[in-house]
């Protein structure tokens, strides 16, 4: 309610928020988590929650009158289609030259992403976050963070046998006949539930392509994990469809947040004013950046330093797909959830996934989510004529991405004689270079805040997910963004509380 006094208020519902909140409540804290978008927890019409990938409606897109699909072309033919503008689960924040994808809800991106669940290699650590001791990484936080997201691998032997990852075991063959290590890339999915579901002994999720736009059964997003142990404390409130627009000291101590309370077509019905002791930045990469970069500029925090919004990168995220001959077919049924990677890091600068084309029909396509070493790295700034924050990112920064990711798809084509497919982003593209699905940095940790993240300036006030790392985890990140934020907040718990 407006006017309430917390001790700690969390900016954001994903894998740092929920990480915060988790471990306040523990120590004996009252937690007020708010989340812009919706809480996912009531299904709708069709007696489901969340909608499939195949059939996109108004729960698919953060408020967009038209689908936004990552893929947007098929045989050269554009998918997308028009849906009613709603708080949709999948956010495709378009700016000047990449398209930022981000869940919005409670969960953030558990709901919407893939659940691979990779931890770095210890070699690539020191690159990924300098200023942090890799031993208390390896030894306490990367295991702590397994545990509470619940991260399995698939069982090698149902690999080899099961339809739904025909996909896979192409690209591993692929990938193993060009001199390539395939490696199996570890999930927050119930890899029981989806036995059963290749079974046909319960309802499907991922074998019915369900994962952009939410799984329904078998993911273990953060609703069932870290946010359902954080509420059972009974220490922990989630306020969904409030975003928080203002955080500045109070006269009496602690700080003032600003939330408006927004109804589902985006409109703003209330708006609130809290007091907060302590206020964790949880809003994701972007949406961290775009507060404290505003925040700043319109003189609500001005002693921030000069290195908020600085230091963002897109994970090196590139897509292609390639053409495969006739007799390597890549199946009709795909698990939605992706369980293998193509290592070339050391040598090339790349790490892909072989991702699912789950249309249901057979394509003869490879297909992959390149993580590449691209050096790149923008930054966020206040526009003061359109009242908005600008990312200077640019789409030709994503070229040493391609670059890096040709070196393992040149060699595949040329062992296999095969080409890459030119019709999945546009008419005649090879790259999906347009797009990041792993946003990270803006408020660098040991930069924009200490090497705990603190907000220099301002004591009580704290940055807790992926905008600490400066651009790069040299695999997928939340599982780092996850370990991260459990280091920091036992820190922060036995030296600030
Ligand atoms: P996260 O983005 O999770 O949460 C931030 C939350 O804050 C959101 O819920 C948002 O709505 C909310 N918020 C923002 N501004 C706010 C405001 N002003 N007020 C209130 N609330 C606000 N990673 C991985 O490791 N493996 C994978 O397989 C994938 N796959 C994947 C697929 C797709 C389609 C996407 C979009 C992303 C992935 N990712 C991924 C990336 C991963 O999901 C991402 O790195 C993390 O969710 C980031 O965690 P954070 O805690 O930083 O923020």
């Amino acid at each position: 309610a407006s006017g309430a006094h917390v001790p700690a208020l969390v900016i954001g519902t994903g894998y740092g928020g929920s990480v915060a909140a988790l471990r306040l409540a523990q120590a004996g804290v009252d937690v007020h988590m708010v989340e812009m978008g919706m809480a996912w927890d009531t299904p709708g019409s069709d007696g489901k929650i969340f909608c499939n990938t195949l059939s996109p409606d108004n729960r698919s897109y953060w408020l967009r009158t038209r689908t936004k699909a990552p893929l947007n072309y098929f045989l050269g033919f554009p998918i997308d289609r028009d849906i009613s503008r709603y708080t949709g689960i999948l956010d495709a924040e378009e700016f000047s030259g990449i398209t930022v994808y981000q869940g919005r809800g409670v969960g953030g991106g558990s709901l919407v992403n893939g659940g691979m669940a990779v931890t770095p290699k210890r070699e690539n650590f020191g690159a990924i976050l300098p200023t942090v001791n890799p031993d208390e990484m390896y030894d306490i936080y990367y295991p702590r963070a397994n545990a509470g997201l619940g991260v399995g691998t698939v069982d090698p032997a149902w690999f080899d046998s099961t339809d739904c990852y025909q996909y896979a075991r192409v690209g591993r063959k692929h990938a193993q006949r060009s001199g390539f290590p395939f490696v199996f890339v570890p999930d927050v999915y119930d890899w029981d539930y989806m036995k059963q579901e290749a079974a046909g002994t319960v309802t499907k999720s991922a074998l019915a392509g369900e994962i952009l736009y939410g799984n329904n059964y078998g993911k273990k997003s953060l609703q069932k994990t870290y946010i359902a142990q954080a509420t059972a404390t009974g220490r922990v409130t989630i306020s969904p469809l409030h975003k928080v627009v203002s955080v500045a000291p109070a006269s009496g101590g602690g700080y003032t947040v600003v939330i408006d309370q927004i109804n589902t077509s985006g409109e703003t019905t209330t708006t609130k004013t809290v007091t907060a002791d302590r206020v964790f930045f949880a809003a994701g990469s972007v949406g961290t950046s775009k507060l404290l970069v505003k925040l700043k500029a319109t003189g609500m925090l001005p002693n921030l330093n000069n290195e908020v919004g600085k230091g963002w990168g897109d994970n090196g995220n590139v897509m292609c797909g390639r053409a495969n001959h006739i007799w390597d077919p890549t199946g009709s049924l795909q698990s939605s959830i992706p369980c293998g990677g193509i290592d070339n890091w050391a040598a090339g600068g790349a790490f892909a996934e072989v991702a699912p084309l789950p249309t249901g029909i057979e394509t003869f396509a490879s297909f992959y989510l390149s993580i590449t070493k691209n050096p790149n790295r923008a930054e966020f700034s206040w526009n003061p004529a359109t009242g908005k924050v600008d990312l200077n990112w640019q789409q030709s920064w994503k070229q040493p991405a391609i670059d890096m990711a040709k070196t393992i798809f040149d060699k595949i084509n040329s062992k296999e004689g095969t080409i890459y497919r030119t019709d999945l982003f546009g008419v005649y593209k090879i790259w999906g270079d347009h797009l990041t699905y792993h946003p990270l940095g803006g408020a660098v940790l040991g930069k924009a805040t200490d090497n705990y993240g603190r907000l220099v300036g301002y004591p009580g006030l704290y940055v807790i997910d992926g905008a600490l790392i400066p651009g790069n985890t040299s695999v997928n990140p939340f599982v780092t963004i996850t370990a991260l934020a459990e280091r920091n907040i036992e820190k922060i718990i036995a030296t600030d509380l």
